[in-house]
């Protein structure tokens, strides 16, 4: 493997990492506003980023290379309201998405065939990423601002449970 293509994918161990750290303070803050079912969602959205890193680790190790964990910078965004999280956690998926596409264009021009074939199913994953993110701050702004809605918007992401990821290595 290309070095450059094993760095960018090495440094997005950590960037996965570092979402999960991101969407588990997330979820702590709605659960110190007694929102619990935006607290499951996060916690969820937190095990799918782990599962995130933990892919991109093993086709490192599946294609001989070596792993390098860096440190986990912390979360520092302050919450000022229900809102705020989930139109950082849009950005951020949008930042993500820059990355993914950032390996994919190194893949590219390495020819590295194998590497953009791994990176396809999240290329996938991260459009249904942004699209989830933006319906968040849409159902949100519709109906988080009176009471009876919240509560029923905090029912339904209290339904959400977690599933594996279908990439499987
Ligand atoms: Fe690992 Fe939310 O993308």
């Amino acid at each position: 493997m290309e070095q450059k293509v094993a760095e960018l994918l090495n440094q997005q161990i950590n960037k996965e990492f570092y979402s999960a750290y991101l969407y588990l303070d997330m979820s702590n803050y709605y659960d110190e506003q007694d929102l619990d079912g935006f607290a499951n969602w996060y916690k969820i959205q937190a095990q799918e980023e782990r599962d995130h890193a933990m892919l991109f680790l093993q086709y490192l190790h599946n294609n001989g290379e070596k792993v390098t964990l860096e440190a986990i910078d912390k979360p520092d965004k302050v919450f000022a309201s229900p809102l705020d999280p989930l139109v950082a956690a849009a950005e951020h998926e949008r930042y993500v998405t820059s990355l993914i596409n950032a390996i994919y264009a190194e893949a590219y021009a390495a020819k590295d065939f194998r590497t953009m074939q791994f990176l396809d199913w999240f290329v996938k994953e991260q459009g249904e990423e942004e699209k989830n993110a933006d319906t968040m701050v849409k159902k949100y702004e519709l109906f988080g601002t009176d009471p009876k809605g919240l509560y029923l918007l905090n029912q339904e992401l209290g339904a959400r449970v977690y599933s594996a990821p279908s990439l499987v290595l």
